[in-house]
């Protein structure tokens, strides 16, 4: 055996910290919250264990204890009181996410992300405007261009309740220059635009669309989301993103998806963000809950995983779980 050659060297307990090439910190991590009309008291979500369903009352509450665990920011989702063909709840002046926010932001120093999307306020479940005859045909879905004055509406309303960032999160081709264009024109050139800019049409989204009740009610994404088995692709979506001025770029799911994260990372000098989604959150659990897994090793070896892969920031429903230990 050749005795230059000893890795192992650098693996004692004295030295591993110092030769660690990723650290996972409290400030790398982004909270979900979903904020719900429907209801005057938290609720429990069935697959998310720990997360609830908040009203607008509890929306300051609830942030607060995500920030005393380390986490400051959040990336609010709304359950609207009521969905309609357009989803116009979604850009309401008094509608549950511009609420929350009014509140979070004037009595808390969190920072405050909107998810800017139709999905969740449409009656259709969609996210945009139907074309014609897209319930009886599979292969009709979301009509492109009306969807962008919708989606503009809803971020100059979260930016003018007072969100810092905002984050759209429909796949709908031009959404950020659109966005980008229509907060410059209001006066919120300062707001920045994360970007859902690499986002697969996932089987892992499953727990989400529980929690937030925008599930599809016909057809699926596929028409407006990337196929899985695409990661060239990847790069030509995000690439539009910036040029049309998106300032953090995300991919979405994560754990599935590590070399596009890394590849990403590679070409590209924008902050990248990955959100692990709500299946890599349930099946840890679920695992757990079986005895099969260990939930908190696993929930850091995955988020720090995905940091080593390139992501400067992760979404993720670990972010107050994993805060308190680091
Ligand atoms: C809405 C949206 C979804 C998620 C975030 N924003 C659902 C979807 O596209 O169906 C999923 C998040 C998760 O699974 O944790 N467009």
């Amino acid at each position: 055996m050749d005795l230059t050659q000893r890795p192992r060297r650098l693996r004692t307990d004295g030295i591993r910290p110092l030769v660690r090439e990723t650290e996972l910190a409290a400030s790398d991590l982004i909270a979900p919250v979903f904020v719900d009309a429907t209801t005057d008291s938290r609720q429990p979500i069935e697959s998310m264990p720990g997360h609830e369903r908040v009203p607008v009352s509890e929306a300051v509450a609830r942030v607060e204890e995500i920030r005393e665990t380390g986490v400051e920011a959040i990336i609010l989702f709304g359950i609207p009181e009521s969905k309609d063909e357009r989803g116009s709840r979604a850009w309401a002046d008094d509608g549950v996410v511009q609420e929350a926010t009014r509140r979070i932001t004037s009595e808390t120093d969190a920072y405050v992300i909107t998810d800017v999307c139709l999905c969740e306020y449409t009656d259709h479940g969609h996210c945009g405007v139907l074309e014609d005859g897209a319930s009886e045909d599979p292969t009709v879905t979301v009509e492109n261009d009306e969807t962008l004055d919708l989606l503009e509406r809803i971020a100059v309303s979260h930016a003018e309740a007072g969100a810092d960032m905002v984050a759209p999160s429909g796949m709908i081709d031009g959404m950020v220059g659109a966005i980008r264009g229509a907060l410059d024109t209001e006066g919120f050139e300062h707001v920045p635009i994360m970007s859902y800019a690499a986002k697969y049409e996932s089987a892992f989204y499953g727990p989400f669309r529980d929690a937030a009740d925008g599930a599809p009610e016909f057809g699926n994404r596929r028409h407006y989301q990337m196929d899985p088995a695409n990661a060239r692709e990847a790069r030509t979506e995000v690439m539009l993103d910036v040029e049309q001025g998106a300032d953090v770029l995300m991919i979405k799911p994560a754990l599935p998806y590590l070399d596009v994260i890394a590849d990403i990372r590679r070409e590209f000098d924008h902050p990248v963000a990955a959100y692990n989604v709500s299946g890599e959150y349930a099946m840890l659990h679920a695992g757990a809950e079986k005895g099969w897994l260990d939930l908190e090793a696993t929930a850091y070896e995955s988020l720090l995983s995905i940091k080593r892969a390139g992501a400067d920031l992760i979404l993720t429903y670990f972010a107050e779980d994993i805060a308190d230990h680091l």
